[in-house]
């Protein structure tokens, strides 16, 4: 059995056999028979350690040839068959879609207001959001004793981590107005867009980190007349032309005389709804004339200078334009309420 002749015999067979085999499966079972380990041409060299040197040469060779010519007869067949696979595919299946990112309907928010009150001459400005004491309340004309300071209400940073000690967390961005006037002169009008914290309880209306956009102008001659304007103005412009503003009497340490605003509620129009709690209005800001003691912190001369300053929540008219009913949808990256706002 062992000589070349056998081997030239397998071979014949095999290319007989594969020839007749039409798919896959078939060529697989003829690569079993004659190639694999216990196939004809491994049973075939096992004879090889009785031959003569010069015999196991020639056998050798022939069976090597066998096995090679086999293999790339098996090769070829089997990727002649790929193409049948391809034509299997479906091409009117909609393809894979990259999902392009989109901005957060915060920052959208931010990009918007920003933008209507840069067109009514504001310069941008930001400051931190780790503050200390003076500039988010001393120098805002805090009483030492205002509840504000509260641990209940403001977030202090522990000195433990090696912080200096009297850090927090800015409560507004009424910080800002404090660290432009150091270092600004008069006139000037700013708004400052950022972030806050406050120590509350979470709810759908009130978070414990949320944005404001705080605005200040100040000047000689500057009156609630020109705030009046600004809010009106920036209203009409970011909701619509038929909004109405409500300005009612308020006290912020820092302003004098003070008002929070409400626009008519635009979801019912007025009319009284689940969202202005059957009230028809909707507080979005907080405003007045900054307080001469502030003047003086700073080093304007009060006599010389006036102006205004208001802050208003962002969430809070971004969820009033959109529609939007919970605050903390914001805050959860749901991809849902980001793709749909
Ligand atoms: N800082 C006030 C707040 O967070 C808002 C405000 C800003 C009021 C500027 C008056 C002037 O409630």
């Amino acid at each position: 059995m062992s000589n070349p002749a056998n081997i030239d015999r397998i071979l014949s067979d095999g290319v007989a056999e594969l020839e007749k085999a039409d798919d896959a499966e078939k060529i697989g079972e003829v690569k079993i028979h004659y190639l694999g380990r216990k196939g004809l041409l491994s049973a075939a060299l096992k004879g090889l350690k009785d031959l003569s040197i010069d015999e196991r040469k020639a056998f050798g060779a022939a069976a090597n040839n066998a096995k090679s010519e086999l293999a790339a007869k098996i090769e070829g067949m089997l990727s002649a068959l790929k193409p049948s696979t391809k034509a299997d595919l479906d091409y009117t299946l909609p393809g894979q879609t990259n999902r392009l990112g989109r901005l957060h309907p915060l920052t959208r928010g931010i990009k918007e207001i920003t933008e209507i009150f840069r067109r009514m001459g504001f310069a941008v400005a930001t400051g931190p959001e780790i503050e200390t004491d003076y500039y988010n309340f001393g120098a805002l004309n805090f009483p030492e004793d205002h509840p504000a300071r509260d641990m209940q209400d403001t977030f202090y940073l522990s000195e433990t981590n090696g912080l200096p000690p009297g850090l927090l967390l800015r409560t507004h961005t009424s910080n800002v107005q404090i660290r432009e006037f150091e270092r600004r002169k008069p006139p000037l009008k700013i708004i400052a867009p950022g972030k806050v914290y406050r120590h509350e309880a979470v709810s759908s209306r009130a978070y414990c980190v949320f944005h404001q956009v705080e605005g200040f102008q100040v000047g000689e001659n500057i009156s609630m007349a020109d705030m009046k304007g600004a809010l009106v103005g920036f209203c009409h412009e970011y909701f619509s032309p038929e909004i109405e503003l409500r300005f009612r009497p308020s006290f912020f340490p820092f302003t004098e005389p003070s008002a929070e605003v409400d626009v008519s509620c635009i979801i019912c129009d007025g009319k009284g709804c689940s969202v202005c709690k059957y009230d028809g209005w909707l507080e979005i800001l907080g405003c007045g004339m900054i307080d001469p003691n502030v003047m003086t912190a700073v080093g304007y001369d009060p006599e010389k200078y006036t102006g205004y300053a208001f802050g208003m929540g962002v969430e809070r008219i971004v969820m009033l334009k959109r529609r939007i009913t919970d605050i903390r949808l914001f805050y959860e990256n749901d991809i849902r309420f980001t793709r749909k706002y």
